[in-house]
């Protein structure tokens, strides 16, 4: 469905992505791990060309093009297989709930304004905001601006959706209302890649677990085997260091 291959990107001197690679198929959810820096929102910004890479090359479905060399046209074309779900929401904050679905609908898609508004209206029932349609982001607490990205992302039906730590800026008590619908996203079979620090959601979603550090992947499994007997030290350490603070996943794993 989506595989990058050989993604290298330099700021400067400064080396941040050292040849990465990364497969997911259809209906899968790959959740990437790493310690701040190591380069996992760089990477989500070169899939889709927020960023541009240096070197390696992507495929999205049908599509297969060079980081570098991609035209303007085959730009376009990846980013409307793509959606993304940033950490700070990016909500256009004088447009309300509905209107900050449909935007992308009709404006990137071409999609007439009444069938957007009621692609709309089914993609925020969806996520739990049905009173909240005219809403403004300002009236709207940080988790719901969280769903109003998930929906609008949802609604442009990409052939993948990342996520870059999409719960890590809201208090505590909002977390969960993003991660359920989170889940409630991959339960419907939609691709996802999702840089997160949520071990629970990891555990009880990911169908693969990378975990990333300085630039390049130190290793991938299945979230059992990456928690209960990871393979190298370092993957280890970080583990050791999130898990402490989620007693959750530990005592689920203790045994
Ligand atoms: N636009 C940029 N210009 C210069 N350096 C950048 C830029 N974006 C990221 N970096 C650097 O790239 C490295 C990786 O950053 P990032 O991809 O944000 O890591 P992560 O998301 O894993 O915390 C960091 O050292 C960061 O300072
Ligand atoms: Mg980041």
């Amino acid at each position: 469905m989506i595989s990058v291959k050989n993604v290298h990107k330099t700021f400067g001197k400064n080396e941040v992505l050292k040849g990465v690679d990364i497969d997911v198929k259809r209906g899968e959810v790959v959740v990437i791990l790493g310690p701040s820096g190591s380069g996992k929102t760089t990477l989500l910004r070169c899939i889709n060309f927020l960023e541009k890479a240096d070197e390696g090359e992507l495929n999205i479905g049908d599509i297969s093009v060079h980081f570098r060399h991609a035209t303007r046209q085959e730009i376009l074309r990846v980013r409307r297989r793509t959606a993304m779900v940033f950490q700070s929401y990016n909500l256009f904050n004088n447009k309300n709930a509905i209107e900050n679905v449909m935007e992308g609908l009709v404006t990137a898609r071409k999609i007439p304004k009444g069938e957007a508004y009621e692609t709309a209206k089914k993609e925020l029932d969806k996520v739990g905001l049905s009173d909240k349609y005219n809403a403004w982001p300002s009236q709207l607490s940080g988790g719901q601006q969280q769903r109003v990205a998930i929906a609008r992302a949802v609604a442009l039906n990409p052939d993948v959706i990342l996520f870059d730590e999409p719960t890590s800026a809201l208090d505590p008590e909002l977390v969960g209302e993003v991660l359920s619908v989170m889940k409630s996203v991959a339960r419907e079979g939609i691709t996802m890649l999702v840089v997160t620090h949520e071990m629970s959601f990891a555990r009880d979603i990911a169908d693969r677990v990378i975990f990333m550090d300085e630039g390049a992947i130190v290793e991938e499994g299945l979230p059992r085997d990456i928690f209960t007997r990871p393979k190298e030290r370092r993957t280890k350490q970080f583990l050791d260091r999130i898990l402490l603070k989620d007693e959750y996943v530990k005592d689920d794993y203790a045994i």
